[in-house]
């Protein structure tokens, strides 16, 4: 082919690379724009989720996030942790209301979570420079130690608890409050656990436990101590009883 006809081409495929190159530019353009939009869009349905969120909260006295913690412990350790949301609000008040806040000594949860009962404590007087909570799951421990700087928080497992406790304690215990599911342990070690709280408390000094099964976690038979439940609070879900153990 005769160079002119070459150099022909060329110019004509250069002219054609250009026009493509030009179209490429306006395509990208146009996508660019259409991902700031939906970045827009995104952003702006995500601050309306979290406001209608916010206002749920508000509304009905829960704390989303910490059921949503809650949820993901769970989904990781059922057995362990034991319920799927955090205690409501009037399971936490009674579980409280066996803890005198004019006693003196320590008062020891265990398993906290994410709080619901040591808000309760703290709103029913007791001094939260008092309270001892031990809870082995880090992320509760995180959200504990942030929301009850003055407690004294021990990251751990309570069936260890004389080792935990035992040269902590500066004097006895005035009440322990459980959130352990102790149903999930042989009863061997739940007893042991009730013998050592009560090694650590004041004489007559209150266990106070949850539980959503229809009868005593700790099988009064078993003799040594007192027992006594609340009303089945229906109010919870699932709805659950306190019951409160005493050595005799
Ligand atoms: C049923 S949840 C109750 C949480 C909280 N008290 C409430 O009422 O929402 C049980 C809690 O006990 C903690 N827990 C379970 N076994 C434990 C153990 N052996 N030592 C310390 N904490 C434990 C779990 O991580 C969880 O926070």
């Amino acid at each position: 082919m005769p160079l002119p006809a070459l150099q022909k081409i060329e110019r004509k495929i250069g002219r054609q690379l250009r026009i493509l190159e030009f179209r490429k530019n306006v395509i990208e353009r146009k996508i660019e724009r259409q991902i700031r939009l939906f970045e827009q869009k995104r952003s702006g349905i995500g601050r309306k989720i979290e406001q209608q969120i916010k206002h749920f909260e508000l509304k009905k006295g829960i704390r989303l996030d910490d059921e949503v913690r809650f949820i993901r412990s769970w989904i990781e350790r059922p057995l362990s942790i034991g319920a799927v949301t955090p205690s409501g609000k009037m399971l936490a008040r009674t579980m409280a209301s066996y803890v005198d806040p004019n006693s003196t000594g320590p008062v020891v949860e265990l398993g906290p979570g994410t709080g619901p009962v040591t808000e309760a404590l703290v709103e029913a007087g007791v001094d939260p420079s008092r309270l001892v909570l031990v809870e082995f799951d880090p992320t509760f421990c995180r959200i504990l130690r942030a929301r009850y700087p003055e407690a004294t928080l021990v990251q751990g497992d309570a069936y260890g608890m004389r080792r935990l406790l035992e040269t902590l304690l500066l004097q006895p215990a005035a009440a322990m409050v459980s959130g352990l599911p102790l149903i999930t342990k042989p009863l061997r070690m739940r007893l042991r656990l009730l013998r050592d709280a009560f090694d650590l408390m004041l004489p007559g000094a209150p266990f106070v436990q949850f539980t959503y099964s229809v009868a005593s976690p700790l099988p009064k038979r078993m003799g040594g101590f007192s027992a006594e439940a609340s009303e089945r609070i229906w109010m919870n879900i699932p709805p659950a009883r306190v019951w409160v153990y005493r050595k005799t």
